[in-house]
């Protein structure tokens, strides 16, 4: 494969391209609601009305909007529609036609969305620029997209230093949660002696509430097979992997096909672009436990063992999968490589805040109107967030608080929407960016009962390897327990903190570290809604 080629390969797949296109969101959101049907429906539609020579219809990634689907869009006029049936194909079809004789315009019963809503307006798509439009499970519409080409310019043009130099100067810090500078990761590995080296892509997306990365896999999975390309280039690795979890089927499927694809194509394997690199990626399927997302514990899984974090240092840069160094990325990190090579480090950093740089993917969900998979410069007002794109509490109703980071994170009221969403902010209130849930409470939500529910995944999901975790969280969730249930005294209240502040201070891991974070959060902001429920508080006040 040369770069000729895969301009081919871009030609002819635009020459292809019929006219009109119906766009059939095919990501596990719309999926569940029966895109599939839909997608089938508008073949059968477009061939019984005699327009397969003017119309096509394509399973493409995530439209975004995951509240209203099944969606689908149609190019070029950009016409969304939501909700959509398989009966309605027949008109959204014949309303393709042009308007007739008497100027008459065609009727169609389908509800027709808004693409200029704040939702998609206020966006910034980099990461996901191609969700919705490539179809994830055909190389050559990702390649037309100018897919791969990156990869081609970073292995012909650069040399690995200046790969690594470029992603350090775009300011590029990792998604998966810590926001560790992926540049400074890069060189680490690259320094490091030794013949074996890997790359691996941490897709285990743990947190409740969270579906950035399994979009992204299902909706360019090549996008992060190329990112992954890029930073064995660059490091010196020959093998990567790619740890998915197994709730993801859809995301496994399209990474299977992609990189069946790939190695047909001279992408992954030997020889890429005729070039001396040979790398080559395989999955491996985790089984759902939280904790194998901490790198460490993943690469305990990758090795056959049971997933359990182990003492750092040394890390993985150092000694990693099997000993040997390994560069270890979230997907989102990954898929935002192959724009940096392609754009460069400058047009990277002029994008967000000072020491966050670019865009960040979140997965929008809980008590607000549009929820689904929204893109933001690092800066954006959390309160353009919820209120804009979001468009606010359902049914009028006030927000009360926005929780980010998922079981590590925190809340954040509705006081203090103003914040500007990067990593430093968001830590200053007691939360974290984290991987990307973000969830919107309303005023029907109960404080308590939150932090409640994020310990009793944390103590579910800890591995009992360190004691303060495995019996802190149990400890703070039986305290939560009685003061939701009533039954608390402002003594157990103090015990509750005592014990926030050893499991953080003592855990091994990220995840007792940072377990108890909802709950100081919500000390922090909700007082009132603990005391309210202590005992004392229902004692009768004394007569004056
Ligand atoms: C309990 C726990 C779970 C984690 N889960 C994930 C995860 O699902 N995906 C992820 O990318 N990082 C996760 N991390 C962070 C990883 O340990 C690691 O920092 C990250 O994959 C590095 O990639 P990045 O530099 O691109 O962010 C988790 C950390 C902890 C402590
Ligand atoms: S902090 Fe929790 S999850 Fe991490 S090693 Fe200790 S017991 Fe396991």
């Amino acid at each position: 494969m040369e770069l000729a080629e895969l301009r081919q390969i871009a030609e002819h797949e635009r020459r292809q391209r019929k006219p009109v296109s119906i766009r059939c969101c095919a990501a596990a959101g719309c999926v569940s609601s029966g895109s599939l049907a839909v997608k089938q429906a508008f073949d059968r539609e477009i061939a019984a009305q005699g327009l397969t020579d003017q119309v096509q219809a394509c399973s493409v990634g995530c439209l975004r909007l995951c509240c209203a689907g099944p969606l689908v869009q149609v190019d070029p006029s950009q016409v969304l529609y939501e909700e959509v049936k398989p009966e309605q194909a027949a008109s959204i079809v014949a309303s393709l036609l042009p308007a007739s004789s008497e100027g008459k315009e065609r009727s169609c019963s389908a509800q027709r969305g808004d693409p200029h809503r704040p939702f998609f307006t206020k966006q910034m798509p980099i990461v996901l620029e191609n969700s919705g439009i490539v179809e994830p499970e055909r190389i050559e519409s990702y390649i037309a997209a100018g897919g791969y080409q990156a990869l081609n310019h970073a292995i012909g043009d650069l040399s690995p230093a200046e790969v690594i130099d470029t992603v350090t100067r775009s300011g590029l810090r990792g998604r998966g949660g810590a926001g560790f500078p992926t540049g400074v990761k890069w060189g680490l590995v690259a320094k490091m002696p030794g013949a074996s080296k890997y790359v691996v892509c941490n897709a285990d997306e743990g947190d409740p509430g969270a579906f950035m990365d399994r979009s992204v896999l299902e909706s360019d999975p090549h996008r992060v097979l190329e990112g992954m390309a890029i930073a064995a280039y660059a490091v010196g690795a020959a093998q990567g992997f790619i740890y998915v979890r197994g709730e993801y089927p859809l995301a496994i499927h399209r990474l299977e096909v992609a990189i069946k694809q790939a190695k047909k194509l001279g992408l992954s394997g030997a020889g890429i672009f005729d070039s001396p690199l040979n790398f080559r990626v395989d999955l491996r399927i985790g089984a759902g436990a939280f904790v194998c997302g901490e790198e460490t514990a993943l690469i305990e899984s990758i090795e056959g063992k049971r997933g359990m974090p182990q003492v750092r240092p040394p890390y993985p840069a150092e000694k990693g999968l099997w000993d040997c160094p390994t560069l270890i990325n979230n997907v989102e990190t990954f898929a935002n490589i192959p724009p940096i090579i392609n754009r460069g480090a400058d047009w990277f950093a002029g994008i967000g805040t000072a020491k966050s740089k670019g865009t960040k993917v979140f997965a929008l969900a809980g008590k607000i109107r549009y929820t689904g998979l929204i893109e933001v410069p690092m800066g954006m007002p959390l309160r353009t967030i919820v209120e804009d794109l979001g468009g606010g509490a359902p049914n009028g109703g006030a927000i009360k608080a926005v929780q980010t980071g998922g079981p590590s994170g925190g809340c954040i009221p509705a006081s203090l929407l103003d914040t500007p969403v990067d990593y430093e902010s968001l830590q200053a209130l007691g939360s974290i960016m984290g991987s990307g849930g973000m969830i919107v409470m309303d005023q029907t939500t109960n404080m308590v009962e939150v932090a409640k529910f994020f310990m009793e995944f944390c103590m579910d999901e800890s591995c009992g390897k360190c004691i303060p975790c495995r019996a802190g969280t149990v400890q703070m969730y039986r305290l939560l327990s009685r003061i939701a249930a009533g039954d608390a005294s402002q003594a157990e209240v103090s015990q509750l903190e005592a014990l926030c502040d050893m499991v953080k201070h003592t855990s091994l891991c990220g995840l007792g570290q940072s377990a108890p974070n909802p709950v100081v959060s919500t000390l922090r902001y909700f007082r009132q809604e603990y005391d309210q429920l202590l005992k004392k508080s229902r004692v009768a006040l004394p007569l004056r």
